[in-house]
């Protein structure tokens, strides 16, 4: 028997937080042991990793990632090898990336090219929503065989980005309709893309091409427009289960508020980016530099409260989950697309390595508690999306993945700091945290310590997902 005891942490979830010793067989965790228990009852493990002074937590679970997106032209500049590497650094044991049927393409083929991308190349466990850009009769019959037999039980629709991965009403409503009757999840990409078009075309006319002009033409009232819609078609369609991606504004947040407090079964997800940066002192800056911030849903003015009303719609339980929407493109030749027209600029932001650290800062700073970091980064994501119990806790039967975090080291992120995403910049350039990713297992492997990558491609195996646990 393979065995490690993680000893002398504190072990906190989504409820509370205790001393205690984790003890871990092969790949799972087989007991949870009060300290100097496992001496007492003669249990001899192979491996002992001290955690003294430090929290251990589950590891990472981040529900939105784009590993080789193609998008704009160009495709997203981490691989899954790259990407998933990046994410263990950062503690995430497990990504749930987006598989992606083109309008006019047989979504089983999208799902095919997804596995192929992915297999025998990601450093920690993966799963795959499926984003459905062309909802036809073909495509609903495909969604209900993905939740039967592949695991997928989670779609992604768009409201934004016309004649790319646009879904008018009609075919969102078919789609919940369709998931309705399967038991998935839909997920919205919550803008009103028709109206934001002819705002852009409007900008661009009147010579207005700088990267800021990205978040002016996509205001905040068509996240609100757009997230009160998708409410009222998952309403109609028989309250199906909602999951409003990248919330950005106040406004958006609003009606899943007063959704949620009605009884409705919705739920938000926030990302770091709009709840740490801004169109003023990020998109807006000097020259084409503020390429590096463009993505959708935007950042928004610092002027408004919408980094506030996240930070309070997390302690609220508003927000669900913190995901990362991690979707990097270099400035050379990726970025650049949109020099001279910002419309252009392919959309995304870098961020599956800091997540589990940038919100653990907000910790720091009084904006969350340390069980609710856990609750929204790692507990909830595996719940909503049916990777629980085996991922999101520590707990007898879960995989040992792990998280041993270090409250009183110090990570500075930077480009020349602490980066590991395949990409020519950070985002985060000059984010200091008031902690540390210490070591990472997963399933019960040592894939970070001492501030070295011990993992390798291929460990991470596909996971075939349940449906939701928040499903009523
Ligand atoms: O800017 C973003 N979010 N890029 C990725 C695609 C999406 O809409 O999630
Ligand atoms: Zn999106
Ligand atoms: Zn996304």
């Amino acid at each position: 028997m393979t065995t490690t005891l993680i000893k002398g942490g504190t072990v906190v979830s989504a409820t509370g937080r205790s001393a205690a010793d984790v003890l871990i067989d092969g790949e799972t965790i087989v007991a949870l042991l009060a300290p100097g228990q496992a001496e007492a009852i003669g249990i001899a493990p192979v491996r002992t990793i001290d955690a003294t002074g430090k929290n251990v937590v589950p590891g990472g679970v981040d529900v939105h990632t784009h590993m080789e997106l193609p998008f704009g032209g160009t495709a997203a500049s981490d691989t899954f090898e790259t990407g998933t590497t990046a994410a263990a650094w950062g503690g995430v044991t497990t990504i749930v990336d987006f598989a992606v049927q083109r309008t006019g393409e047989r979504v089983q083929d999208g799902l095919a090219e997804w596995h192929a991308k992915a297999d025998g190349n990601c450093a920690i466990d993966y799963g795959f929503h499926m984003i459905i850009g062309g909802v036809d009769d073909d495509a609903l019959k495909a969604m209900t065989y993905l939740v039967d037999n592949e695991g997928i039980t989670s779609f992604k629709l768009f409201m934004a980005y016309p004649g790319v991965f646009y879904s008018d009403d009609g075919q969102i409503l078919r789609a919940m309709q369709n998931a309705g009757e399967s038991g998935a999840v839909m997920m919205m990409h919550a803008e009103n893309g028709i109206a934001i078009d002819v705002l852009i075309a409007q900008a661009l006319a009147r010579g207005e091409t700088d990267p800021k002009y990205h978040s002016i033409t996509r205001p905040a009232e068509l996240e609100g427009e757009a997230t009160n819609r998708a409410i009222q078609l998952a309403k109609v369609a028989g309250n199906v289960p909602l999951y409003i991606v990248h919330m950005s504004a106040s406004e958006a947040l609003r009606e899943l508020a007063e959704a949620r407090h009605r009884g409705q079964n919705v739920f938000g997800e926030t990302c770091p980016q709009y709840l740490y940066l801004s169109l003023e002192d990020h998109l807006a800056q000097p020259g084409f530099e503020g390429a590096k911030w463009v993505c959708s849903t935007p950042l928004r003015t610092k002027h408004e409260h919408h980094q506030d009303d996240l930070w309070k719609g997390l302690r609220m339980d508003e927000l669900a989950v913190v995901s990362t929407d991690h979707c990097p493109f270099c400035m050379k030749e990726q970025k650049e697309l949109g020099l001279g027209d910002f419309s252009k600029i392919p959309n995304g932001i870098g961020s599956v390595e800091h997540r589990m650290e940038l919100l653990y800062q907000g910790v720091v700073d009084g904006k969350i508690s340390l069980e609710r970091w856990v609750e929204t980064c790692c507990t909830t994501p595996a719940r909503m999306f049916g990777l629980y119990p085996a991922k999101g806790v520590i707990a007898p039967g879960a995989d040992a993945d792990i998280l041993i975090w270090d409250p009183n080291g110090h990570t500075s992120i930077g480009f020349e700091k602490k980066h590991h995403m395949n990409m020519d910049h950070s985002a985060w350039e000059g984010f200091e945290i008031d902690g540390k990713v210490d070591t990472v297992l997963s399933r019960g492997r040592v894939v970070v310590e001492n501030d070295q990558f011990t993992g390798a491609k291929g460990h991470g195996k596909y996971i075939k997902r349940g449906l939701s646990q928040y499903l009523v």
